[in-house]
């Protein structure tokens, strides 16, 4: 990080988080005659800093949030003083509800809940032009759509000169609950037509931490234009291996989003209340009652309005919650829908009544949190809860096309592209490129997927080779 930061005497550095100041020792121990402004909002920091530093007239401690601090603002306003930036900044870090209102009103159109975007906004503003930034962070900006506003500002601002993106465990222990993080160099560039013609230099495949230390350590390196990036989706920063994955998320002419409905489930508000597991043997059931069989409702008996509940003693539903499982879900959770507890959940603060004309409807479950492969599986007229995101065709004859398809390895590369992080939520979903099948291709698709759902239901089990079958049919349909 400080060989990117291009350090050359009489510069004005500010390290905005300072900590421990590991950076400044460095940049002191490596350059005579620089000035540091180092920030930190923790006294102990600050003490420590002092003693380390409270010596160097070059150096300037203050304790102070670089977030919020006047100065800083000013000097942001007024087109940026520093030559150069450097900062681990705080991840996430918890702010009051006081707090996150005056940030929102402070940096608009921003996250206010994850600290290192503020950071390196407002850093951005705090550089002169032609002045360098190096910041190590989570990679989340790249692509979240939160951090859209954000990539605007860099895309058009500066030039991204280096994002290096590794594993957060090269790190252990410090960074947990993020999965990868980056070292972002860039430069502010107060030609927005030469930000758009710069190429970003994108490293990854490191082996271990000490690759990224090596001037060439990375395996893998890419090219991309700003100005490119700039017109994607979400102006989104997709890294692929493979340049048509990119292409096709960006250019396809239509998206599941356009062709079918998706929506985030249901939440009781108190699931250990309302909700009871088939048996104490599934997946977590121990922790809650156990369905008694009478209590179960036959939906297909009720000819009241569902959504209002159920009058009478088998009044549990099925509903479908997360969980890997591929195609078909047996039932193993059942929840309260009497008409008092329905009335509870449409007025209880904590619960989620949400998307509720798509309750008991057929369509396809994806959970929200996948591990390596997304999973998808058939909400049969049945609930589904809010780890789920329920996708219903617009034209039902899609939906086993639809389903064989979120199962594949084709569409995994295509949302884990869109989103490199496990999550998959409605809003992703909805981007994920939609190539419509022949009709011929639809009735192969069918065939298989109505004979691994057979097989599922009478054995538990299905013949990888339909499922390989499956997988090189949309290969080909997508050519991924
Ligand atoms: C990940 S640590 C930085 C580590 C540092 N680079 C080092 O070398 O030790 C983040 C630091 O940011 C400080 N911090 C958090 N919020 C801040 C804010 N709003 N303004 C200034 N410092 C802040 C924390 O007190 C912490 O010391």
């Amino acid at each position: 990080m400080i060989r990117q930061l291009q350090v050359k005497p009489g510069l004005r550095i500010l390290e905005p988080a300072a900590g421990d100041g590991v950076f400044i020792e460095a940049l002191v121990k490596t350059y005579e005659d620089i000035y540091i402004d180092a920030y930190d909002l923790n006294p102990i920091a600050i003490d420590s800093l002092k003693g380390k530093f409270g010596s160097n007239c070059n150096i300037a401690i203050t304790f102070g949030d670089a977030l919020t601090d006047e100065h800083l603002a000013f000097y942001s306003d007024a087109g940026g003083i520093y030559d150069r930036v450097i900062a681990n900044p705080p991840y996430g870090a918890w702010q009051d509800y006081d707090k996150r209102d005056y940030l929102k009103k402070m940096y608009k159109g921003l996250y206010v809940k994850e600290t290192y975007s503020l950071f390196l906004y407002r850093s951005i503003g705090l550089l002169k032009n032609l002045g360098i930034l190096v910041f190590i962070i989570p990679d989340t900006f790249l692509n979240l759509h939160m951090h859209t506003t954000l990539r605007r500002t860099i895309l058009t601002q500066t030039k991204i000169l280096e994002i290096a993106l590794f594993p957060s465990s090269f790190f252990p222990g410090v960074n947990f609950g993020y999965s990868n993080l980056s070292i972002i160099t860039l430069q502010k560039c107060a030609v927005k037509e030469q930000c758009l013609s710069h190429n970003i230099r994108v490293v990854t495949d490191f082996s271990n931490v000490d690759e990224l230390a090596k001037e060439n350590g990375a395996n893998t390196a890419y090219s991309i234009l700003q100005g490119q990036v700039l017109n994607n989706i979400d102006s989104a920063l997709f890294i692929a291996s493979e340049p048509h994955i990119t292409n096709l998320i960006n250019n396809c002419s239509a998206r599941v989003g356009d062709i079918a409905d998706c929506v985030t489930g249901f939440y009781s508000g108190d699931d250990k209340q309302f909700l009871h597991a088939l048996s104490s043997d599934i997946r977590n059931g121990s922790r809650y009652k156990i369905i008694e069989q009478e209590l179960i409702a036959n939906i297909d008996n009720v000819h009241s309005n569902l959504l209002d509940g159920i009058d009478d003693i088998a009044h549990y539903v099925p509903i479908v919650k997360g969980g890997g499982l591929k195609y078909v879900k047996p039932d193993l959770w059942f929840l309260d829908w009497s008409e008092e507890a329905v009335t509870n959940y449409k007025n209880n603060k904590k619960a989620r009544f949400q998307n509720s004309s798509y309750y008991f409807r057929f369509g396809i479950g994806i959970p929200m949190i996948s591990s390596t492969q997304i999973t998808a599986a058939l909400i049969e007229n049945k609930l589904f809860d809010q780890s789920i995101v329920g996708v219903f065709p617009k034209d039902a004859r899609l939906t086993y096309y639809l389903l064989g398809f979120f199962n594949s390895p084709t569409c995994n590369k295509l949302i884990r592209t869109i989103n490199p992080s496990a999550n998959n939520p409605a809003n992703y979903i909805k981007k994920i490129p939609f190539i419509a099948p022949t009709d011929e291709q639809l009735t192969t698709i069918d065939t298989l997927i109505t004979g691994i759902i057979r097989d599922i239901r009478n054995n538990g089990t299905y013949n990888e080779n339909d499922e390989q079958q499956l997988h090189a049919l949309y290969r080909h349909i997508y050519d991924i």
